[in-house]
């Protein structure tokens, strides 16, 4: 059983980030007073400012901040502190340029950006550690400050690194995990292409290679380690702070990132979970919004369900407040009104009681400049920031919600293994990458709200099942662990979805020599005969499922039954493997395993949804058309239900029942028209 997150809020807030080192002294009065006149009571700062903590190697001042945070305390405002390692300062890469992040042919990322660094540099993490315990030793008793943010996105801009140091770390990494190179060898299969290593010295990190392709074995694990490198250097961080925060303070990160275990960096690492939420890059120049079976901004939702999965109760460090862009890309427009309410509401709707917007005021110098915060360069009153008002008014209106459980019918299980796997393996990515898009697409337009549930290494039945169906869509990487896990939960009544291509593969990304599906083979008493990719001259493939046509998707495995309990579904309709098992149904104690030959489509997400009964749980409660989303979320006995318009035109939605609305407190049942981007909270009587 995992462990449940330290800390929460215990009501909903709003905070801003806001970067004194970059504006005169003489408006940050006046900034405070304007952030609380408009609902806003707690600030992130610091976490770029190394120079002005320490401007030069050892020599430490910490008046600018104290300055500001006398204000700050004058002002009653609450303060993230963060630590400033994501920007490391010149003097240190100029003389210490060992500490730099390389590229995959080794050439060193110069000064200029930000996350130049690497976390396995020995000498970095000394600098980190020393900067760090300089900032919580100094400002860790400040009565102002409310929580630490440790670096600034971990293993954004890039999540890949090169230098020497990895090089050193990833040997040793290996070392603990192989204890010899004959077992490292054979994990690795580094008899195919003569890669056999005989001293740990040649081995690298990846390098250029023809292609640029290498061992899948060998980038498995090495994603495996960068992953442990961010952990680690996150617990050097958070270990150090500790010994110096005040006891009621939380430490955080903002996140989410690839290559990068984010639940173990949580549970190692930190009280609470914050995400940075930015919708509208769905509207990017280089995005289609248009795109018909896009879910633009909404599909932020699905980052959010997977924040909660981390998380429970998250925050928002950084909530989209104006237009994206840097001066070199990114370029999005400003959000037109109603879009902070709509994303901020989306953030609460999935689980945030925190939410800070991303910034306080445009900046005027650098990169960002036209990545704009609420108010615009001119610092004048403008239309964000009345919305940000209104925000805070809405979120006292619905404030008795805060820290309520979101409400799933269903989970989309996900592992680090198979994400890892899938990113190297273009099959596997083919298959995940679709169904997972499809099976939350059907979940947003059929109103069955869904999480995501990682199968991590404490994950037992027992947390499991609170899902009475989990689709665990392709689990390339079984392993034993978590193959006994899913029994235990099928065992004790879970209805358990897996479609092709489970369990073709072990731990270390070797395919097995086994009938497929591998290890659940004996759960499911399925077997596979035959497979295919649907290619793009071959039509789309349908299966017979009580009497009606349904799409199977990408990827066809043909489907045997091995044993008593299980009976076919569904067969194929066309192609060479017509009249074949499509979908086979085991019972297995009080439970059940469907095992589908295909990928999913939102369409065949719905009949499995249909077929399992947790289809559309609100009906009876609620009519509401495709272009809005709802949530429901339950504290004390009490659900609150979530309607979000996504949607630039007005929507009609029908209350069964009659509910109360949060916002006017009025009784409210029957038609209820949505303007554009409007949401609605309702509690339920
Ligand atoms: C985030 C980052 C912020 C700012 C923002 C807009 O990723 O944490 O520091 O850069 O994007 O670009």
């Amino acid at each position: 059983m995992r462990k449940t997150q330290n800390f929460k809020w215990d009501g909903l807030s709003l905070g801003t980030c806001y970067y004194p080192e970059h504006w005169d002294k003489k408006l940050w009065r006046e900034d405070l007073r304007r952030m609380k006149e408009n609902g806003i009571f707690t600030i992130r700062i610091a976490e770029f400012a190394w120079s002005k903590l320490e401007p030069r190697e050892g020599e430490f001042t910490f008046e600018f901040f104290d300055s500001f945070l006398d204000l700050a305390e004058e002002e009653g405002m609450k303060v993230i502190f963060g630590t400033p390692t994501a920007t490391p300062p010149v003097w240190l890469t100029e003389k210490y340029p060992e500490v730099l992040n390389c590229r995959l042919d080794g050439t060193p990322f110069r000064h200029g950006m930000r996350r130049h660094y690497n976390y396995n540099s020995p000498v970095y993490r000394k600098l980190c550690s020393v900067i760090v315990e300089k900032a919580a030793e100094h400002y860790g008793q400040r009565p102002c400050i409310v929580g630490w943010q440790i670096d600034n996105e971990i293993n954004c801009e890039v999540d890949v690194f090169y230098s020497e140091s990895d090089t050193a770390a990833f040997r040793e990494f290996l070392k603990g995990k192989y204890g010899t190179l004959d077992a490292l060898n054979e994990a690795w299969g580094t008899v195919f292409w003569n890669q056999t290593y005989t001293e740990w010295e040649e081995i690298y990190v990846p390098r250029p290679t023809v292609h640029d392709s290498t061992n899948p074995h060998q980038v498995l694990d090495y994603t495996r380690f960068i992953s442990a490198s961010a952990v680690q250097f996150c617990k050097m961080q958070s270990d150090i702070i500790r010994k110096y925060k005040k006891p009621q303070d939380f430490i955080t990160t903002n996140g989410m990132f690839g290559n990068l275990d984010n639940h173990e960096m949580m549970d190692e690492c930190l009280d609470v979970y914050t995400y940075d939420s930015y919708p509208n890059f769905a509207y990017c120049l280089c995005e289609d919004p248009k795109h018909s079976d896009d879910l633009n901004d909404r599909k932020w939702s699905r980052n959010l369900s997977e924040v909660r999965s981390v998380c429970p109760h998250f925050g928002i460090m950084e909530q989209q407040s104006g237009a994206n862009g840097w001066n070199t890309r990114m370029e999005a427009p400003a959000p037109k009104p109603g879009q902070m309410m709509l994303w901020t509401m989306q953030s609460i709707a999935h689980g945030a009681d925190y939410v800070s917007f991303f910034r306080w005021r445009t900046a005027v110098i650098g990169t960002e400049i036209y990545w704009h915060g609420i108010l615009d360069y001119d610092n004048r009153d403008n239309r964000k920031l009345s919305e940000v008002h209104r925000i805070w008014k809405r979120i006292q209106a619905v404030n008795e919600m805060a820290g309520a459980e979101y409400q799933a019918a269903f989970g989309l299980v996900r592992d680090y293994d198979n994400i890892w796997d899938s990113q190297l393996d273009v099959w596997h990515m083919r298959l995940a990458k679709k169904s997972e898009k499809e099976i939350f697409t059907a979940s947003q337009i059929s109103h069955t709200p869904m999480d995501m549930v990682y199968l991590l290494e404490d994950t037992d039945a027992e947390e499991l099942m609170k899902y009475p169906v989990l689709i665990y869509p392709h689990p390339l990487i079984l392993t034993e662990k978590r193959t006994e896990v899913l029994e235990q939960y099928v065992k004790a009544g879970g209805c358990l979805i897996l479609g092709c291509r489970t369990g073709q593969k072990d731990e270390n990304g070797r395919c097995v020599m086994l009938p497929m599906p591998g290890l659940l083979s004996s759960l499911a008493q399925t077997d596979v005969k035959e497979f295919t990719f649907i290619g793009p001259a071959d039509d789309a493939v349908f299966m017979d499922w009580q009497g009606k046509q349904v799409e199977t998707g990408l990827f066809n495995d043909i489907l045997a039954t091995t044993g008593p309990d299980v009976r076919i579904l569904a067969k194929y309709s066309s192609n060479y493997y017509e009249g074949r098992p499509a979908l086979a149904e085991t019972v297995c104690g009080k439970g059940k395993v469907l095992h589908f030959g295909g990928t999913f489509t939102r369409e065949n997400v719905k009949e499995f949804l249909a077929y399992t009964g947790v289809l559309s749980p609100y009906q009876e409660l609620v009519e509401v058309p495709e272009a809005c989303e709802i949530a429901m979320r339950v504290k004390d006995g009490k659900k609150y239900l979530f309607v979000l318009n996504y949607d630039k035109e007005p929507q009609k939605i029908v209350l069964k029942e009659a509910v109360m609305d949060m916002d006017t407190k009025d009784e409210v049942q029957g038609n209820v028209l949505l303007k554009g981007y409007e949401t609605k909270v309702y509690r339920i009587f």
